[in-house]
């Protein structure tokens, strides 16, 4: 038996403590992102998928909308300047890559397999998940710290104002990445009694 993926899972960690120290050129990152996403399966080979890859100032730009989206969310002044903390260590990572469904042709699945109607939202959110697990690993295997946000919906109009975003697609994840300036914290594991059966 290998074990050669389950390696390379676990080497994948949720990361926040990231900074722009990073090993791979920009054009390499997407190259390698966009591999892996087209790798990813979907239902039907819908391809619902779509990512966008924000450096520099256009990764600083995202944050800086998000922090301020927060302030009139967040109760007190106390708990806003936690918040902008935590918003800074996102724009301390080299990139973001924001991950979106393409709508429309959920919709049109929907029409085209109506047996299958009520499937295909869920199927793109799979699609969304084993995309996003796909990056995160590949990037991880490269040295690449990253973490998984949702200030989606929140920022969704900002979002696609800012970055020309079309009408169909929606704002499904926030991955910044970077240099891995602090190892993940510890992580519980199930019992895998308590997780899975074996019958026979
Ligand atoms: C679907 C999904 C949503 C998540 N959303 C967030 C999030 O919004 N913010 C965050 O900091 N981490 C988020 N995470 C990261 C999880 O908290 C993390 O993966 C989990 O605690 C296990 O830790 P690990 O990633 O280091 O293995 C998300 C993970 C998944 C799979």
């Amino acid at each position: 038996m290998t074990n050669d993926l389950l390696n390379l899972l676990n080497q994948r960690r949720t990361i926040y403590a990231l900074g722009k120290d990073v090993a791979l050129s920009d054009s390499e990152i997407v190259d390698l992102a966009t591999d892996l996403i087209q790798a990813t399966p979907s239902a039907f080979n819908s391809q619902t998928v779509r990512a966008v890859f924000l450096f520099g100032d256009k990764h600083d730009q995202l944050w800086d909308i998000v922090v301020k989206r927060l302030k009139s969310e967040v109760p007190t002044e106390a708990a806003y300047e936690k918040t902008k903390a935590k918003i800074a260590s996102f724009k301390a990572a080299h990139g973001t890559i924001l991950y979106f469904t393409e709508t429309a042709t959920v919709h049109q699945m929907e029409k085209d397999f109506a047996l299958y109607a009520d499937n295909f939202a869920t199927w793109a959110e799979q699609a969304q998940g084993s995309s996003q697990l796909n990056v995160w690993t590949g990037l991880a295997n490269n040295g690449i710290g990253a973490s998984l946000q949702h200030y989606n919906p929140l920022i969704d109009d900002e979002v696609r104002e800012a970055f020309n975003i079309p009408a169909s697609w929606t704002l499904r994840a926030q991955m910044p990445f970077g240099s891995i300036e602090a190892p993940a914290g510890d992580k519980d594991t199930l019992s895998k009694d308590d997780q899975f059966k074996v019958l026979d």
